[in-house]
């Protein structure tokens, strides 16, 4: 079993690595206490190859695989998380899905400009009224000649108030449940597509996310993504991928949160001595770099079984994906809340980064399919093995 990172996708670990160090880094503080959008950052990830990562030269991206893009991940998240989410939802939630179930014509007008970063996306869901039971959307899209009408709203859109295009889910045969859902590509400007302003919440304060409502929002049928019905699974096989991205994420923060608490332990001092030789600190630094180790290999490999369905075309990575996000997650509000609790007083300060790092790991419990779901997930697939 070869578990060495191959040549590339050790180059696009190292130039994400210097990218957030040098770019993002000195940054992120001034980003979450202004809650402001890292318009240049954006540009810059644009401009190395980082908003379409695992999206194919000929459609714009960079055409690499799916374990490099969750490296680059996991650095540019431990730098600054609300720029690591702005790159996972282009990444993974709005190219993926039209890499994959797109026509010729939507890949070269919609992807390749979102994959070369020239455009971004966003992904519509979640709903006032529905986000775990994401299949009793109300939104509807009513086919009118060759057209559609959609009206409804979506929320909690993360990237939704910059965006300039959304892939969003639409109910188009109430009585069939799941199987009447229906995806589309709506472009900014589209008559009737209304972003709101910035939601405000408590961590990634920079990745503005909004509600947005269609009103009589009129798109042609050439902007529908796959099947009619088949729009549920197209988000569930975006969110199997989505899930890799948010792992990532989710370990970036907690590996922040790590490194500097063993920083801080090596130079505070308490009974004479820095609090590393005290074993209560040495302990909770053990279990930190053992869960972080353990989250990094379910990460790498859900994201290397998404290369293998690249392949294959038939590789499922579904439970992987929820392992890793569960796992990461959970592990990112854990490591996060011992890191702080090493800093005492001055991790509660705003002076240091830990307060932020504790805030923004919690959103990772939630998004792109909570904690629970992510159980109920894992344990139905489980429970079909048998
Ligand atoms: N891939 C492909 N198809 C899938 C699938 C997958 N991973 N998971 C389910 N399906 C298919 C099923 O096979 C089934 O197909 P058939 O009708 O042919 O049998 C169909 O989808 C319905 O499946 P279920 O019966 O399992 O559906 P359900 O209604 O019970 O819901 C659920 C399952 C797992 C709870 C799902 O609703 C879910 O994942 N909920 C969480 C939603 C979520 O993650 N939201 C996040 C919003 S996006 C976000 O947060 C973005 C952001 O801003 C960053």
């Amino acid at each position: 079993m070869e578990l060495r990172l191959t040549e590339e996708q050790q180059l696009i670990q190292k130039s994400a690595r210097d990218f957030a160090q040098k770019e993002v880094a000195p940054k992120a503080r001034e980003l979450d206490e202004q809650g402001r959008w890292p318009t240049e950052l954006v540009q810059q990830m644009a401009e190395l190859g980082f908003l379409g990562i695992a999206v194919p030269e000929e459609y714009g991206g960079a055409g690499c695989d799916n374990v490099a893009y969750a490296l680059a991940m996991i650095e540019i998240s431990k730098a600054c998380a609300s720029t690591g989410v702005i790159m996972s939802v282009n990444n993974s939630l709005a190219c993926d899905p039209i890499l994959k179930f797109g026509t010729e014509a939507q890949k070269k007008e919609f992807l390749a400009p979102m994959a070369a970063g020239r455009t971004l996306g966003c992904f519509g869901l979640t709903e006032p009224s529905s986000g775990s039971d994401a299949s009793a959307m109300q939104t509807v899209a009513v086919k009118d000649g060759d057209h559609w009408v959609i009206d409804g709203s979506k929320n909690w859109i993360t990237c939704g108030p910059h965006a300039d295009l959304i892939v969003v889910f639409c109910n188009t045969n109430p009585e069939l449940g799941s199987r009447g859902t229906t995806a589309f590509i709506v472009p900014k400007g589209t008559e009737g597509f209304k972003p709101q302003k910035a939601d405000e919440k408590l961590g990634i304060h920079a990745a503005h996310s909004c509600t947005i409502f269609f009103e009589g929002c009129r798109v042609p049928d050439a902007w529908r993504l796959g099947e009619e019905g088949m729009g549920f699974k197209i988000a569930m096989s975006t969110l199997d991928g989505g899930r890799i991205g948010i792992a990532a994420q989710a370990l970036g923060i907690a590996e922040a949160a790590h490194e500097k608490a063993v920083a801080y332990a090596h130079e505070r001092k308490a009974f004479g001595k820095p609090i590393a030789a005290k074993q209560a600190i040495q302990f909770k630094i053990a279990d930190m770099a053992m869960q972080l180790d353990a989250a990094r290999m379910l990460i790498l490999r859900a994201a290397w079984l998404k290369d293998q369905a690249v392949k294959d075309g038939t590789t499922r990575h579904t439970q992987e994906s929820a392992m890793a996000k569960l796992y990461a997650s959970e592990m990112a509000t854990r490591v996060t809340h011992q890191a702080l609790q090493i800093f005492g007083g001055y991790g509660y300060s705003k002076e240091y980064d830990l307060e932020r790092h504790y805030r923004d790991a919690r959103i990772t419990e939630i998004y792109e399919g909570t904690s629970e779901i992510m159980r109920v997930v894992i344990g139905g697939m489980e429970l079909k093995k048998a």
